[in-house]
């Protein structure tokens, strides 16, 4: 496995090259690091699952980069749907849409619908327009960490977290620290009104505005399948405490203006929501790094954003 630190047109053309070969490469999104291989190479996801040690069938997202191509992967498309693919891609939102015969069963873990996303982070536009001009047609990624884990935000957590289960001819791109932090929304449109999956920084507000339809706010189990909708993912070893007091030696997380508890490990200081979704899982890595054996997070409430950073933190001290 190489690490690419600096992408240029020729290094992103080798590593394009390499996903059409059936490699996997790991890459940059604004959400967060994705692991991608070829979605129509079946042996090549294969081997993407058990890099992840992920149970097959938990369906994974096809990244594609631009709206144009996304009747090759969905059909019967909600206007909805339409209205939010042009509005709020390329950007930090995954669609739910029912497949075309190109999205594999090995892809959706053979459900009748497939995951779509156009991400906006240069390197993964760019990675994406070069596959597609080799002949590829969608590249399939899940967050670049082991099942269940914390999401990789930079390139060092990528290689931290998978570099001994990746094969010699796979590649990490490295586009720095990932700007948004947490996992694309996902909104289920095979409904006759969307439905937010997973929450992110795409706000169920602004899926509202832009479809001009009312959304339901509850979950129910029946999604179980999306593995980020378990009640226990996005965990770090240690365990991860929203209520009570920390004692000497424990982490602690919490938004700047909160004083850090005497004796407490201050694991990051986010002076507003959108940092605190910037720096949550690079500060639980930390906490596994420094084992830390108990982190208390003091949850923020400002702000939509807060909505998806509660959803990761209870998932995260679910044990
Ligand atoms: O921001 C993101 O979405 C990142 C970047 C790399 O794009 N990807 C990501 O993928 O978070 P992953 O596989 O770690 O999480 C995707 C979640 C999983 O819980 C998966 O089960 C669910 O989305 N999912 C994927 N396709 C689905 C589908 N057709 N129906 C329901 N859930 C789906
Ligand atoms: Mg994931």
């Amino acid at each position: 496995m190489a690490i690419i630190s600096t992408c240029t047109a020729s290094t992103l053309k080798d590593a394009a090259t390499s996903l059409r070969s059936g490699n996997l490469v790991a890459f940059p999104s604004e959400t967060v690091y994705g692991l991608g291989v070829d979605a129509t190479n079946k042996d090549a996801v294969e081997r993407l699952y058990k890099v992840k040690g992920r149970p097959t069938d938990h369906p994974l997202i096809v990244h594609i980069s631009s709206v144009g191509n996304l009747d090759k992967w969905a059909k019967d498309i909600p206007e909805y749907a339409i209205k939010l693919a042009q509005n709020l891609w390329p950007g930090p939102m995954t669609l739910v849409l029912f497949r075309t015969n190109l999205a594999k069963n090995f892809i959706t873990g053979s459900q009748d619908n497939v995951g779509i996303r156009v991400p906006a982070h240069p390197i993964a536009n760019a990675l994406l327009k070069v596959f597609e001009e080799l002949g590829g047609l969608g590249v399939a990624a899940p967050s670049a960490n082991r099942f269940g884990k914390v999401s990789s935000t930079s390139a060092k957590d990528v290689e931290d977290e998978l570099s001994s289960y990746l094969g010699i001819d796979d590649l990490i791109l490295d586009g720095g620290n990932c700007q948004v932090g947490l996992e694309s929304t996902i909104v289920d449109c095979t409904l006759q009104i969307p439905r937010i999956l997973r929450p992110g920084v795409i706000s169920k507000s602004m899926v509202e505005e832009i479809t001009g339809l009312e959304l339901k706010s509850d979950q129910t189990d029946e999604y179980v399948k999306a593995s980020g909708l378990l009640k226990s993912h996005y965990s770090p070893i240690a365990k991860v405490f929203l209520m009570g007091n920390p004692g000497i030696g424990d982490g602690f997380i919490a938004l700047s203006d909160i004083e850090t508890p005497e004796g407490a490990i201050r694991l990051a200081a986010p002076k507003d929501v959108t940092e605190y979704a910037q720096l949550l899982y690079s500060a639980l890595r930390r906490a596994d790094q420094m084992r830390i054996k108990k982190v208390f997070v003091v949850s923020p409430n400002q702000g939509e954003i807060s909505v998806a950073i509660n959803d990761r933190l209870a998932k995260a001290a679910f044990k």
